[in-house]
């Protein structure tokens, strides 16, 4: 695991078996079982997923074992996630065989990027279906019962699923994520995401809206907006003649309710806006967290990279962020070893990372896609044991950053939103503030559930979370 910390968008996060039920609703006449992998675009896909589903009659179940439908949502980020998802697919070979009529499917990044090819390479899989293609999963499904194989991987320019309601899977009642935008217009040169998930597009704000309300009125409290790139989120208003940004949006989704907290996650620094920071300092319930991933401290590099911003860009960047909002935790991703990436370049990194003090970073060795610009273009010459060492010098010193700043976090009192339990002891409450960062305290004597807001003074931090003690409620 080379991740530090595992919060949205964290690619490391793979097969959870998401269903609402643990055993299987008899209700319905037969029942999918589905595992996630990759970001959390590809999670909230799933709840699109099981709600397609569920309208044709399949209920979600936990337990591989009595579902008729498998299906793995896959990610194509790195090469090491898709043997993950080959291994996974090996394993299910065995089930297959005991019984006969059980469907295999690929969803998601994976099926969009190797189509047909996948039925070839893996024999077992019955039906291959790209992210922009889940509305046709009934008929799908349908030609895959009658023995034939089935695809489709069309990407679409318009397809947001904006009109469908999704199935939370697997939810804490408390926190869930909802999608603005699908695809992406960049071409960062080591990226798969523009081939995979196609070209970008904003949903209607007002079912942003509407969904965000529906969950506030279902007693949930924090709501996370999804884009690869949320930043140049704009959707046109045509009965007002007016066009959406992002700002708007936030504005919008915070105004729902000052109880209701409200994320986003990603921003990319070429396009993060002035009106986005007075927004976000504006409401109290927008969280001050940013995730601004620079992925190399190097300007040539960025440049290589295909970034569109150099290193002085992004310092700038972080110092208005922080000149507008002194208290917003900024967070980032980083890439090891990208083609042609020198020692002094890579120490680049190093001394961004020590400027900017991250409170936590994914961090990666650069990994070659097919089809990317820069394996077309680029020659991934960085040996893989100095991709590896660079990288875990970047580990080392996030490692400390991350350290270090909770120090920082020492004797204050922050309000923090109950998750759930602790998993290690329920006698703990888990929960967040609104840096994004997990606290973990007791229960006592006080009677709080999750969704419940409370003040709790931190008096013990590790690397990765602040131990405290409730001190007063939010609620009460
Ligand atoms: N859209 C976001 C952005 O631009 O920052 C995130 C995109 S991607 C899903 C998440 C992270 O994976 C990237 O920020 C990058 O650090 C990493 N990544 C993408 N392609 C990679 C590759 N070929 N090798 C290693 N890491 C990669
Ligand atoms: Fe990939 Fe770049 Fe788009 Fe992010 S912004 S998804 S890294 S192409
Ligand atoms: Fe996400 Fe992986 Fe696709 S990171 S967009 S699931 S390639």
């Amino acid at each position: 695991m080379l991740e530090i910390a595992s919060k949205v968008h964290d690619e490391s996060r793979q097969g959870e078996a998401f269903a609402p039920n643990a055993v299987a609703d008899k209700q319905f006449k037969k029942h999918f079982y589905i595992e996630s992998y990759g970001c959390a675009m590809n999670f909230s896909d799933s709840e699109i997923v099981a709600s397609i589903l569920n309208t044709e009659g399949f209920g979600a179940t936990k337990n591989s074992d009595e579902a008729d439908l498998i299906f793995l949502n896959t990610c194509s980020i790195r090469d090491k996630a898709e043997q993950t998802i080959r291994k996974r697919l090996t394993e299910f070979r065995v089930i297959k065989k005991q019984k006969p009529g059980l469907l295999i499917g690929v969803l998601g990044c994976m099926a969009e990027r190797l189509k047909a090819k996948l039925l070839e390479e893996e024999k077992l899989v019955d039906l291959v279906i790209g992210p922009d293609a889940y509305r046709s999963l009934p008929s799908l499904i349908q030609e895959a019962e009658t023995g034939q194989k089935a695809v489709n991987v069309l990407l679409s320019r318009d397809e947001t699923y904006g009109d469908i309601s999704p199935i939370r899977l697997n939810s804490n009642g408390v926190t869930a994520f909802v999608s603005i935008t699908r695809g992406c217009n960049n071409m960062c040169s080591f990226c798969v995401v523009p081939f995979t998930r196609g070209r970008e597009r904003s949903r209607d704000a007002y079912s942003i809206v509407a969904e965000a309300q529906d969950l506030f009125n279902n007693g949930y409290k924090e709501v996370t907006l999804l884009g690869q790139n949320v930043d140049s989120y704009i959707w046109m208003d045509e009965q007002n003649d007016k066009s959406i940004t992002f700002a708007k949006l936030l504005e919008m989704v915070a105004l729902i309710s000052p109880e209701l907290r409200v994320r986003f996650s990603t921003s990319h620094p070429k396009d993060i806006t002035d009106e986005v920071l007075f927004t976000m300092s504006k409401y109290e319930n927008i969280c001050k967290c940013i995730h601004l991933p620079v992925q190399s401290g190097n300007t040539r590099v960025l440049e290589l990279m295909n970034r569109t911003y150099t290193r002085e860009w992004y310092i700038s960047k972080y110092n208005r962020i922080k000149e507008i909002m002194p208290d917003c935790s900024v967070t980032s991703d980083m890439i090891a070893g990208f083609c042609t990436e020198t020692e002094e370049e890579h120490n680049d990194t190093l001394s961004l990372m020590e400027l900017c003090r991250f409170d936590y970073s994914y961090m990666y060795y650069y990994s070659e896609r097919p089809g990317t610009l820069a394996e077309r273009k680029l020659e991934d010459d960085v040996p893989e044991l100095v991709k590896k060492r660079r990288l875990q010098e970047i580990i080392d010193v996030q490692s400390r950053l991350s350290r270090e700043n909770n120090q920082l976090d020492l004797g204050k009192t922050y309000k923090v939103l109950i998750e759930a339990e602790s998993k290690k002891d329920s006698s703990d409450w888990k929960g967040r503030n609104t840096h994004n960062k997990v606290l973990v305290f007791p229960k006592g004597e006080h009677q709080f559930k999750a969704g419940d807001y409370v003040m709790v003074k931190v008096n013990k931090v590790t690397q990765g979370t602040l131990l405290g003690e409730i001190v007063s409620t939010q609620n009460s």
